[in-house]
């Protein structure tokens, strides 16, 4: 629940495991009759604003929409924006998120600009991808394909393959199939590894275990399989004995999810070598029962010839996304309840208020770029053993901080020092160095 109590979905953590699963449920309803639904919400209107290209999610959202019985207002060029003029995205989202409409879908090229949009919006903001941060909704036409498909998510195999670094797809599927208990096998085009605050990430929010992966021959993602890793969310009882494994023999896969290089996001990276998805690949017996998912557009990266293999689901996932998003929708505007729990940890949170002496160190941060203009930098403390870890309110990175001020004297204190830990809370100021806090003006206490 945001301040002005409304409900966003900025990342897939702002669903409870629950909810999503009644969410499918709605789906389900919505889906058997697509036509059906034109009153349930009659005089609603939606403004999809994106700030970078897209066929899929903005078609999907204004036909959802439309299927809804509501109306639509567009912004899909940021050319033809204020944007182009210097508005800021705080301001486009406070007046067209008042009166102009109920409900915002919002796709940005920076790290953590949906959270800026859900803060600045009287109404509730869907992220329709921000940088290579997060693009729930995308997640949720993933998971609920895969879950039509397989009957079930936890303790299936999925195997993620090319681009895992810049791709916000799936950032937010890993996030979710570690939740839902799959185990994910990463097999990543060199260079473009799962990041490291994902992997750390799944390891402290679900307890997720590395073990290396061997998941024998798939002809056109050999070039990616050498780096194959196995990740699992153990369920308590079961760590003991997975922290033994050192590799894990991958014999039956559920599913392939692909994704193409994300050039928008990387700087020439050579990609000549890219894997790509053929029949051979899906001849191989671990694929037997494999599904083949991509968010598209799709590049070169999977073949034409595969589409009429009932395997492959990708035009599937698109086609799912109309009744998904309706049921999102409707959820978001109050036209249909949920009895599920919502997520205890809710990933709006209030910031520290005080914590202006730190700085994302994500560059691609709203923070660090338009931001700049009016943002004040903002921290949630997620783990106060040494050193302190705390990420940022916007785009999630995390950061250390090594050393604590007081907001009033000035004086900055080791963050294990007896002095910092009698700091009020609201009174801190977190550094990453001492070398930080003497460029704010705070002056080194003498120990
Ligand atoms: N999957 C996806 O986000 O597609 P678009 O970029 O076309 O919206």
């Amino acid at each position: 629940m945001s301040e002005h109590g409304k409900r966003d979905l900025v990342s897939i953590e702002d669903l409870s495991t629950a909810e999503i699963l009644e969410l499918f449920h709605h789906a389900d309803e919505f889906r058997a009759n697509l036509h059906a639904w034109s009153d349930l919400c009659r005089g609603a209107i939606m403004a999809t604003l994106f700030f970078e290209p897209s066929t899929r999610t903005r078609l999907s959202f204004e036909s959802s929409m439309l299927r809804l019985g509501g109306g639509v207002i567009t912004a899909a060029d940021e050319k033809s924006t204020s944007r182009a003029k210097g508005e800021s995205l705080a301001d486009t989202v406070r007046v067209v998120g008042g009166s102009y409409a109920d409900i915002l879908v919002v796709r940005h090229p920076e790290d953590g600009a949906a959270r800026v949009a859900a803060r600045y919006a009287r109404v509730p903001v869907i992220n329709g991808g921000d940088g290579a941060h997060e693009h729930p909704t995308q997640t949720l036409c993933d998971l609920y394909t895969l879950w039509q498909e397989k009957g079930r998510l936890e303790g299936l195999e999925v195997v993620l393959c090319g681009d895992l670094r810049y791709s916000r797809t799936i950032h937010s599927f890993c996030y979710a199939l570690a939740r839902f208990g799959a185990n994910i096998v990463t097999m990543p085009y060199p260079g473009f590894e799962l990041p490291e605050y994902v992997l750390q990430r799944l390891r402290r929010d679900y307890g997720v275990q590395a073990a290396t992966a061997s998941v024998g021959d798939l002809p056109g993602l050999a070039g990616s399989s050498n780096a194959a890793a196995y990740l699992t969310a153990s369920k308590p009882h079961q760590l003991a004995l997975f922290t033994k494994l050192t590799k894990v023999e991958v014999n039956r896969i559920d599913a392939i999810y692909m994704t193409r290089a994300q050039r928008e996001r990387h700087e020439g990276q050579d990609t000549s070598n890219y894997p790509r998805l053929t029949r051979s690949t899906m001849g191989a017996a671990a694929t037997k029962d494999a599904r083949v998912m991509h968010p598209l557009p799709r590049v070169d990266e999977i073949d034409y010839d595969l589409d009429d293999d009932p395997r492959s689901i990708y035009f599937r996932q698109a086609e799912l996304g109309v009744p998904m998003r309706m049921a999102l929708m409707a959820y978001l505007l109050g036209k249909i309840q949920l009895r599920a729990e919502r997520p205890k940890l809710l990933s709006v949170m209030p910031g520290l208020q005080s914590g202006i002496g730190l700085r994302c160190r994500n560059e691609r941060c709203i923070t660090n770029n338009e931001g700049v203009r009016y943002l004040q930098r903002e921290f949630r403390l997620i783990d106060e053993v040494s050193p302190l870890v705390l990420s940022c309110c916007y785009c999630g990175r995390e950061v250390e901080a090594r050393f604590i001020g007081h907001s009033q004297s000035r004086i900055v204190y080791r963050h294990n020092a007896a002095e910092a830990r009698r700091i009020k809370a609201s009174n801190r100021v977190y550094f990453e160095s001492e070398e930080q806090a003497l460029a704010a003006g705070f002056t080194a206490h003498a120990s």
